[in-house]
């Protein structure tokens, strides 16, 4: 066996290994679990004992060769690949950092708007169960939002919805916390709707006070407050009378703007005084208590900060949209 020995070790030595491919060759044939070396290994196993000292010292040895110049030939292989690939003189790649979203510029500096003014930040879960987004909010049992049409439900079960708006977090809140309340709490909401003004996701920023002697005139004061602080002072604000279950009375506040040369109202809020029933589902005695809420569209507010008309561009990821911000 010694003579076989030796004679391998002169065959291994001829072996080229000048490519990836020479490599995977010679481990395939020599020090790969397959190869020959193994081969000799698994022979030696058979050998008298007396002569297995100096055979397999002598198979150890190749062993070791032949390792030796598979690693030389790869590490020699890599180094000249690195040279060849990587050209020192060509200018550096543009490094693309990202920057944030501005949907979320926008929801942080709303956030920081009303911060200012000692209100502080609530969240709630996205897939929400009929009570909090419906029922509790006082939405009868017909209401068209209820509707699949208006709203993903999940797993077909009646009861467990994705969320439509943050006043979910409304009756979150008011469940688990005493007046005097302060609070605001963005977040994504869900709508089967979608056009150019209109997304099947998009976010909202809710937003409620309860104390004692709240009125519309402080609702008004606050929202005048904030439309200021964020679109500045020079502005068109109008406000509607509107309808929501869980406010009465309830309105709608529109913002102007020109688009395509022409003047056009953006609604981009409903709010209203908190329903009594709405503090009663949340065991809070409207006797006591009174206080107002409102629900802003941050995507809204958003295309009439940058002037975007379609509501599609900030989900796309297009970052020729996205440089802008
Ligand atoms: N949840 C309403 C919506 O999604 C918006 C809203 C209206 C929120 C009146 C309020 C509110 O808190 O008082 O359209």
């Amino acid at each position: 066996m010694l003579k076989e020995i030796e004679s391998l070790k002169e065959r291994i030595k001829n072996y080229s290994l000048k490519t990836p491919a020479d490599l995977e060759v010679f481990k395939r044939e020599i020090t790969g679990k397959n190869g020959i070396i193994n081969e000799f290994f698994e022979r030696f196993k058979q050998i008298p004992s007396e002569e297995k000292k100096i055979i397999g010292g002598a198979l150890n040895q190749l062993k070791q060769l032949a390792n030796e110049m598979f690693y030389l030939a790869q590490e020699q292989i890599e180094n000249s690949r690195n040279k060849l690939d990587f050209d020192f003189t060509l200018p550096s790649k543009e490094i693309m950092a990202g920057s944030q979203h501005p949907i979320s510029q926008v929801m942080e500096e709303v956030i920081s708007i009303f911060e200012r003014i000692g209100f502080v930040v609530k969240d709630g879960p996205e897939m929400e169960d009929d009570w909090h987004n419906f029922s509790a909010l006082n939405f009868p049992d017909d209401h068209p939002a209820r509707d699949m049409q208006d709203t993903f439900f999940v797993n077909k079960n009646e009861k467990i919805v994705l969320r439509t708006h943050t006043s979910s977090i409304q009756i979150r809140t008011l469940e688990n916390e005493l007046p005097p309340l302060r609070f605001i709490a963005p977040g994504r909401v869900y709508r089967c709707d979608s056009d150019a003004t209109h997304s099947p996701v998009f976010h909202q920023i809710e937003c409620m006070v309860i104390d004692k002697n709240v009125s519309f005139a402080d609702l008004k004061d606050v929202l005048y407050y904030f439309v200021k602080a964020f679109f500045g002072e020079n502005l068109q604000v109008r406000f509607r009378p509107s309808y929501f279950p869980f406010t009465e009375p309830s309105a709608e506040m529109d913002i102007g703007w020109n688009v395509d040369g022409k003047f056009k109202w953006m609604e981009i809020l409903g709010c209203g005084m908190v329903d009594p029933n709405v503090l009663k589902n949340c065991n809070i005695d409207p006797e006591k208590y009174s206080g107002y809420a409102f629900g802003v569209g941050v995507e809204r507010l958003a295309m009439l900060r940058y002037k975007i008309r379609d509501i599609r561009l900030f989900y796309e990821n297009d970052v020729r949209f996205l440089k802008q911000f």
